[in-house]
């Protein structure tokens, strides 16, 4: 590792020197805090991405797996996009508004949809929405969730099976205890059990888990869900921000999901930010009262910049061109290189770790493949982690941060696939080596 680093800061000086004025007058020295947790003494910084890689100011040329962490899963830089979003804002419609919601219904099924700014605002909006529709005040999430930086959500269940702030949530306005009740993934026992009580307007669920790994349902898992939450009355939210990448319809279309809501962010403005939510026509219709008169802008429903000319313009350019059948055709088949490569190489040391796939999303584990995400947070190893992470930049190869996650855009190549692969070799040869 401390080679690694080494190698790291010799091949950065311009990266090193920006970072160093960032400091002055950012917080933490980057826009965003999450940018403190790559690998190496200091962030690269980017001078320009284009299709599926980028250069850093130092002139390096990246293969980028992480793609903004589905936000451009398109690829960076359409054409299309950029022509879409040379306008302002001016609280009206635009003509590709109806075009948007139309195609979003095609992909998803849900009858009425709106437009937000961000993914966390969609999950927001629509748990005020439940709640006002069935007047329960709990949500429903699965253990080490993810769905942005949304309060309810923030939240695992403790040692004791009692609900407890994520580790890492800061300042959270009330007790999450007192708003969430959290259940295992694949444990439809505790699933009952939780809403039993009564109390839980919606269960709000990735259809599979993505952000603490990739852990897949059990078969039968999503019938026996749906069949759960319409017993107890409660609403299911499935959030498709990066399971999108199962296909154009993300897993509710590909896996014949009936949930009441579904959200979508991330990659649907090709990296700009949009996001959408989608309900049933009897929700809407249930919603209807509230969403006219003189209150609609005050309800907590709301964001200056969301569904502008601009925003459905970005959806409008990358749905119209990209995330179609023909991309998840050369996509997928990507993935499954990339994961084959990975898995070649974990057989070939006898590691008992493993890798996962779902759709043009592939992650690798330093375990076999976990069922849940307690089990998925318990097999993290924050320093191997981030040796392979930072022997992979060092060889001009960009994984997702805070995990072991590549994602295949239409604009990476089957070179691309075999660099990471060769890559990804070398790390474990090594490693092991070190070990002899
Ligand atoms: C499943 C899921 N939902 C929602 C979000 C929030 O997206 P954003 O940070 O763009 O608001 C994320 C972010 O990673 C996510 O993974």
């Amino acid at each position: 590792m401390a080679a690694e680093e080494h190698r790291f800061v010799e091949m950065h000086p311009r990266s090193a020197e920006l970072a160093e004025s960032g400091r002055r007058h950012l917080l933490a020295g980057v826009p965003m805090p999450w940018m403190t947790r790559w690998p190496g003494a200091f962030p690269i910084h980017v001078a320009e991405a284009s299709g599926a890689g980028f250069v850093d100011v130092d002139g390096i040329d990246y293969v980028d797996f992480c793609l903004g962490d589905t936000g451009a899963m398109t690829g960076h830089g359409g054409g299309a996009l950029a022509a879409a979003v040379g306008r302002s804002t001016t609280m009206l419609p635009s003509g590709d508004a109806a075009w948007v919601a139309d195609e979003l219904h095609r992909r998803f099924g849900m009858a009425k949809w709106q437009l937000t700014t961000s993914a966390t605002d969609a999950n927001r909006f629509v748990l005020r929405f439940v709640r006002h529709i069935t007047g329960r005040p709990k949500i429903a999430v699965i253990d080490w969730c993810y769905h942005g930086t949304v309060d309810e959500t923030l939240a695992i269940l403790g040692p004791d099976g009692s609900v407890i702030s994520r580790p890492g949530a800061i300042g959270p306005q009330v007790d999450p205890a007192l708003t969430t009740r959290v259940v295992p993934f694949n444990d439809l026992d505790a699933l009952d059990a939780a809403l039993a009580h009564g109390d839980v307007a919606a269960m709000l669920m990735e259809p599979a888990l993505t952000n603490i790994g990739i852990v897949l349902p059990q078969p039968g898992y999503h019938d026996a869900v749906r069949e759960i939450t319409r017993r107890h009355d409660v609403l299911l939210i499935i959030d498709e921000t990066h399971t999108i990448s199962a296909g154009p319809g993300g897993c509710t279309r590909a896996w014949a999901l009936d949930p009441d809501i579904v959200v979508i962010g991330k990659p649907i403005g090709g990296g700009f930010p949009v996001a959408t939510y989608g309900m049933t026509e009897p929700l809407a219709e249930a919603l209807d009262p509230v969403l006219h008169g003189h209150e609609a802008d005050v309800g907590g429903v709301g964001g200056t910049l969301a569904g502008s000319a601009m925003a459905t313009a970005a959806i409008r350019a990358t749905l119209s061109t990209t995330l179609i059948d023909a991309d998840y055709e050369r996509m997928i088949p990507l993935a499954s290189r990339w994961t084959d490569g990975v898995a070649a190489s974990i057989g070939r040391h006898q590691l008992t770790w493993s890798v996962q796939q779902l759709g043009c999303r592939a992650e690798y584990w330093f375990s076999p493949l976990p069922t849940n995400g307690a089990d998925a947070a318990a097999s993290v190893d924050d320093e191997l982690d981030a040796f392979m992470h930072l022997w992979a930049l060092n060889r001009g190869i960009l994984m997702t941060p805070f995990h072991n996650m590549a994602l295949l855009s239409p604009e990476h190549t089957v070179a691309d696939v075999d660099h990471h692969t060769q890559v990804f070799a070398s790390a474990l040869a090594a490693l092991t080596a070190l070990t002899q």
